[in-house]
């Protein structure tokens, strides 16, 4: 058994809808946390004004009854609020308003110019919508049901923002008061300092029409060991953490634990050394030192998982940068659409999502069922057989 999930809609149409399928059956869905997800993306300092138009407001048309999964496909649509302003030109079965003029300035670095070229569109308008990350918005959703079905195996997930721009924070504490403390910052950051120095930044880069990227580290805490396959190349956890985290719009790398640092270190340095330690359950394997990530050979080892990831700066621009009218040719401006300034604490939900999914589709694989009573109890089974790995300590 897989999850999967699919998604439709475009920023400024009628809403965005997520298909998912792959949920065991008796998930009672939680409505009021995914609404909390769905805040969480919305806020952060260097947000776009288009965040306080949105309502983010869920409404499930199939696969669920009395807030419990039926095993079934579930499809949930999200509406657009901002739809209401853009009727005539986002109209699914209308036309074309006689003063509508189309978009012809490709922005550099969005998917304007290669989505015009590729799909044969006039109008910019029409890459625009679906390449804008207001598609995360569903992705949430996906990842907030994720993140309950994980609750149920001890599994949380979180992260927070490592950097934005120059800013880097320093602090060294455990995971969990990392993830606490960036709950509660307005950069979802955990170093008062940094964040201070982070928010500053970004309103100077605010005030020069300027935009801003930065890094986010996600980590999945509780994750057993186990999860994911070298047998084939595309059930490598560390392969699918990738994927995911790199669809994100904006996101140009993704490092699993300290990846690059490891090509600086010798083998001594970099590998993370095994003890034996009774006391751990359920796995008594333990590391002093997690650099890998909580992954080897493509599953993982029982520490914590975890995925650092480097978010561009974004390419709308309130100045403009050169770019081209496609239609006559004539070097312009780049055109400015409402646009967030920097997006990396926003971007970290949606990588918390794209985490929480990864690890609640391995969990699917190893456990499988239809009913979340038949998945438990395939866990509950692992779970004494890694406690009797302790015998042979
Ligand atoms: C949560 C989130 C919010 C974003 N907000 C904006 C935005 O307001 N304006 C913008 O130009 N890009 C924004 N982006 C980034 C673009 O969607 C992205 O750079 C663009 O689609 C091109 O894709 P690429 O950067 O992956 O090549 C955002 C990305 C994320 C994840």
């Amino acid at each position: 058994m897989r999850l999967s999930f699919r998604t439709a809609g475009e920023s400024h149409g009628p809403g965005m809808v997520v298909l998912i399928e792959g949920l065991p059956s008796n998930l009672l869905l939680d409505i009021d946390f995914i609404h909390q997800e769905l805040l969480r993306r919305r806020k952060g300092v260097g947000r776009s004004p288009r965040m306080e138009i949105e309502e983010d407001q869920i409404e499930i048309l199939g696969g669920v009854r009395w807030k419990k999964t039926l095993g079934t496909p579930v499809a949930i649509l999200v509406r657009n609020q901002d739809y209401k302003n853009w009727l005539e030109i986002m109209d699914p079965l209308g036309d074309p308003p006689p003063e509508y003029r189309g978009v012809t300035v490709p922005r550099p670095g969005h998917a304007d110019l290669s989505g015009m070229v590729k799909y044969r569109f006039v109008d910019l308008r029409n890459v625009i919508e679906r390449a804008s990350a207001r598609e995360t918005v569903v992705r949430c959703v996906a990842g907030a049901i994720a993140k309950t079905l994980l609750s149920h195996f001890g599994v949380t997930v979180g992260g927070f923002v490592e950097s934005i721009g120059p800013v880097v924070v320093e602090e060294n504490m455990g995971w969990e008061e990392k993830i606490t403390r960036a709950r509660n910052s307005v950069m979802a950051t955990f170093d008062p300092i940094k964040e201070r120095e982070m928010v500053e930044l970004v309103e100077n880069a605010r005030a020069k029409g300027d935009t801003l990227g930065g890094r986010f580290v996600v980590a999945g805490l509780g994750v057993v060991p186990g999860l994911g396959s070298y047998a084939q190349f595309e059930e490598r956890l560390d392969a699918q953490l990738s994927f995911y985290l790199m669809s994100i719009p904006g996101i140009k790398g993704v490092e699993i634990g300290e990846g690059f640092r490891s090509t600086l270190l010798q083998g001594s340095e970099f590998h993370d050394e095994i003890f034996y330690d009774a006391s751990s359950s359920p796995f008594p394997f333990v590391r002093r030192t997690n650099r890998s990530g909580g992954i080897e050979g493509g599953i993982s080892n029982g520490e914590v998982v975890w995925v650092r990831c480097a978010m561009k700066p974004i390419p709308t621009l309130l100045r403009g940068l050169q770019s081209v009218d496609i239609q006559s040719g004539e070097p312009v401006q780049a055109r400015y659409e409402r646009s967030d300034v920097c997006a990396v604490p926003r971007a970290l939900v949606v990588g918390e999502a794209m985490m929480s999914w990864v690890l609640a589709d391995a969990y699917r694989k190893k456990f499988g069922g239809d009913s979340l009573e038949e998945m438990l109890s395939n866990f509950e089974s692992y779970l004494s057989y890694l406690e009797t790995l302790k015998k042979r300590g």
